[in-house]
């Protein structure tokens, strides 16, 4: 018998509404486990959100590097649509005030649901948006009416979410007046997060961690924590980070997910707010079509991003603006003939120059750095160099057509994966790929690929031939 066949005859009901947590999806008002992951500077757009809310899933909004008016006007558009929206809550250790701000305006505007990402502790702002308006109900249980979901790759952020807020975070919003006694009671009975994505290997900023070896590391720290604090909830973990096939999700579910999170893949859909020019570049990715190069955010630490390598030179370029700023502790200690290069080749212009730019830049945004700067060599240097980092990724989501041999491209290796499935049917060009139908085809392929696990499992032979479950045109 065909395993198509045998596949549609049996009994077998699994079906992606089933897949993850159910009451994870029933908390956020999706019907299916699928969230779709912040991408910085609007990337993952407001389009992106409606579509994928639409379809029955849940898409982050991508504030990170983004205006606070132009956050608040996404906010306004998601608030209308009508839909379940999140929107990113990303730490900036180097702006501290962006993020307060931010924390502060998704209170303001009742944003229900963010996704904290990057943090490192738990800061001031992260504790006051989850604990505004914590309450007890009628029926005595603690509501909580901001939700997080944190976003981390390591066992020891994962403790932190997982626990209450930290004592003197509790007593610093005790003592603004931000919170009352019996809110500080609450807030020492609850975790900072009920659930939490672990981060694998995936685009942009990444720990490279495998899949394999993350979720269930995450999942057994959950378990300890659960028994630790005795929660009345239950702590949930849904994986992200090299998801774009059925195969994937059908594994990431298989071990337990409670949901799972998208992130390369979508950047490569209609909705996303990447340039065309971007969205062809990244139909042609494939599996090995992308590496590590500096951040701009955090480069002086040597920190890494994942990025697109094929067709762009960024990588190549910052990983040598990278070395240069080590071994050299000023801009003028740069050999001519290196410097030469830059200014002609990457910067398009005298560094003096980038830096005046750079300058006025930071007297308006953070005139700190600029006084940093006119004091230690090194840090203008830095300024200068995260300047051509910068614009990578504007002159990549703008499709700046002279620029894109320096194309910043944040991108993991799902994307190839997707490439390589989609090959043939009509989600092969990027102007078919619409989030929701991308993300239904992986839902419905994935429990077609449980299904035949269950049948290979239980000793069918046909079964065990290797399904490619089918493409379809789901409606919007
Ligand atoms: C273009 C791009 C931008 C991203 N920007 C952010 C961001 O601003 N904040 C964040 O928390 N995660 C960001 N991410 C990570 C995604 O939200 C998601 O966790 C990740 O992409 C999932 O792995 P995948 O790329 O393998 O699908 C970004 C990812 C990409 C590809």
């Amino acid at each position: 018998m065909q395993p198509q066949l045998l596949l549609d005859q049996s009994n077998t009901q699994i079906i992606p509404e089933l897949l993850g947590d159910t009451g994870f999806c029933q908390q956020l008002g999706i019907r299916y486990p699928y969230l779709g992951g912040s991408m910085a500077k609007g990337i993952s757009s407001v389009e992106l959100s409606i579509s994928l809310g639409k379809a029955g899933m849940l898409g982050f909004f991508g504030a990170a590097g983004l205006p606070i008016d132009t956050v608040e006007t996404a906010i306004d558009q998601l608030a209308a649509s009508g839909v379940p929206f999140g929107c990113n809550l990303i730490h900036s250790p180097q702006e501290p005030d962006l993020e307060a701000a931010l924390a502060e305006l998704y209170i303001r505007k009742e944003v229900k649901l963010v996704e904290a990402s990057a943090f490192l502790a738990l800061t001031l702002p992260l504790v006051r948006y989850r604990l505004h308006d914590i309450h007890r109900a009628a029926d005595g249980s603690i509501v909580t009416p901001n939700r997080i979901i944190a976003k981390v790759s390591r066992e020891e952020l994962a403790e932190k979410f997982f626990s209450p807020a930290p004592e003197k975070l509790i007593i610093a919003l005790l003592q603004q007046g931000l919170i009352t006694a019996e809110q500080a009671e609450l807030a020492r009975q609850i975790p900072m997060a009920q659930d939490i994505t672990a981060e694998a290997d995936s685009g942009g900023h990444t720990d490279n961690r495998p899949a394999l070896t993350l979720l269930p590391t995450i999942q057994s720290v959950a378990q300890r924590m659960q028994l630790q604090h005795n929660y009345p909830i239950q702590l949930r973990v849904g994986l992200g980070g090299g998801i774009g096939t059925p195969q994937a999700a059908a594994a990431a579910f298989s071990m337990g997910a409670a949901w799972i999170m998208v992130g390369s893949v979508h950047q490569a859909c209609v909705e996303s707010g990447i340039s065309d020019t971007v969205r062809t570049m990244l139909a042609g990715t494939r599996q090995a079509d992308v590496t590590m190069a500096p951040a701009a955010d955090m480069f002086e630490m040597g920190v890494t991003v994942q990025v697109l390598k094929r067709g762009t030179m960024f990588a190549m370029r910052a990983a040598k603006l990278y070395e240069l700023y080590r071994s050299h502790p000023s801009m003028e200690e740069i050999p001519p003939a290196e410097r030469e290069k830059l200014e002609k080749a990457l910067f398009l212009a005298p560094l003096e120059q980038i830096w005046q730019e750079t300058r006025s830049f930071f007297l308006k945004r953070d005139p700190r750095q600029v006084e940093r700067a006119e004091r230690e060599p090194r840090h203008r240097m830095a300024l200068v160099f995260r300047w051509y980092l910068g614009q990578a990724a504007h002159w990549a989501k703008d499709g700046t057509p002279n620029r894109a041999i320096d194309y910043q491209v944040w991108c993991g290796p799902a994307m190839g994966a997707f490439n390589e499935w989609v090959k043939g049917s009509f989600l092969e060009q990027p102007e078919n790929r619409r989030a929701a139908c991308v993300a239904r085809n992986i839902l419905e392929g994935a429990a077609t690929i449980c299904r035949a696990n269950l049948l290979r499992f239980s000793g069918s032979h046909a079964a065990s031939l290797q399904i490619k479950p089918e493409i379809k045109e789901y409606p919007a």
